[in-house]
């Protein structure tokens, strides 16, 4: 087994709650071995500009509980290219980088799969989006987070959404992912949601509206997922207005809000015990795998097996926040 002593760690892709912490992690985990840990800032950018430099205690000191990326993040077009790429390893090379630990979502681990291959780079993942939309984990870091924070906006929103008999629109983030739209619907007890993994047309979703009016309710919180079939959130309330002529429709976007804020106790569990799981992998001779906890126990999954296989929602879940709505 190659023996490894120096690891460069990166965020690519959206940054996400608990990231710090999961880095935090590494360096205390890395400490155990004698590893010196190098931070590669914004993702695969800072390695094509070999914006690396090595990662000191202080640097992890009184972090935990912030949002953000302290080495930041980046989406990364040069990478596509080989000779970026190219560029990349002899940056790395030049520091003695014998392993890398890629913190993101599909797209990075997608970046890391062509690497590792292309160079022999052993690379370890950590599951960091908040989206949740990744295969080998039961949930990823700042997940948990972004649903808080959108359940938080959700409560405030009902609020004057009842002191106004009002329909709202409330559409949540996730990319191609319905996890933070239904987790968020479930949370915050909303009327009806719309998630991509449910497609469903604008009269079924009217149709859940209207169950949940018939309970005496004369407002309604509708949860939709940035990326359902139908549109976003203003189509959406363009689509009800025929349903409920009489109905004042709002629309709330929550947007980015769900990136940043200190990460949940759950996200810097989750960071932790990742974060030292990947450095451990890593000495055990892991390589191109993501680091992730299903059913309470952490597993290794192979990138190729992240990045195709579709994690969704399970049904009963849907059903749940169907029936708890009407
Ligand atoms: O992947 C995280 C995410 O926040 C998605 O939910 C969203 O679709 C996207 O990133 C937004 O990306 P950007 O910050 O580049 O606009």
């Amino acid at each position: 087994m190659r023996s490894i002593n120096r690891i460069g760690v990166f965020t690519s892709g959206g940054d996400s709650p608990g990231m710090n912490a999961a880095i935090r992690a590494i360096m205390r985990k890395a400490s155990v071995y004698d590893l010196h840990v190098y931070g590669i800032q914004r993702g695969y950018e800072g390695m094509i500009d070999g914006d690396i430099r090595r990662l000191e205690d202080d640097d992890v000191r009184n972090i935990i509980h912030h949002g953000g990326t302290f080495i930041r993040s980046a989406r990364s077009q040069r990478f596509l290219q080989s000779e970026h790429r190219k560029t990349a390893f002899e940056n790395l090379k030049a520091f003695d980088i014998d392993a890398l630990v890629a913190i993101g979502g599909n797209g990075t681990f997608a970046g890391s799969l062509v690497f590792s291959k292309e160079f022999d780079m052993p690379t370890m993942g950590l599951p960091g989006t908040i989206d949740n939309d990744l295969y080998g984990t039961d949930f990823t870091i700042g997940f948990d987070t972004a649903v808080n924070t959108a359940v938080e906006a959700v409560d405030k929103i009902r609020d004057t959404a009842d002191s106004h008999n009002r329909l709202f629109v409330i559409e949540v983030m996730g990319r191609n992912s319905g996890y933070i739209a239904l987790h968020t619907a479930i949370s915050s007890g909303a009327s009806a949601f719309i998630i991509p993994e449910e497609p469903c047309s604008m009269e079924e979703l009217a149709d859940q509206v209207k169950k949940a009016l018939r309970r005496k309710k004369l407002f309604g919180l509708i949860i939709s997922a940035e990326g359902n079939h139908l549109g976003n959130g203003y189509v959406i309330q363009d689509g009800l207005k025929q349903y409920f002529p009489e109905q004042d429709i709002r629309v709330t976007v929550i947007g980015h809000l769900q990136r940043g804020g200190a990460p949940s106790a759950a996200d810097r569990m989750l960071a932790a015990r990742l974060g030292y799981a990947a450095v451990e992998g890593l000495m055990e001779g892991k390589k191109n795998v993501m680091a992730g906890i299903v059913h309470d126990k952490v597993v290794f999954t192979p990138f190729e097996e992240c990045i195709k296989k579709d994690k969704k929602p399970a049904h009963d879940r849907i059903e749940l926040a169907r029936i708890l709505g009407m």
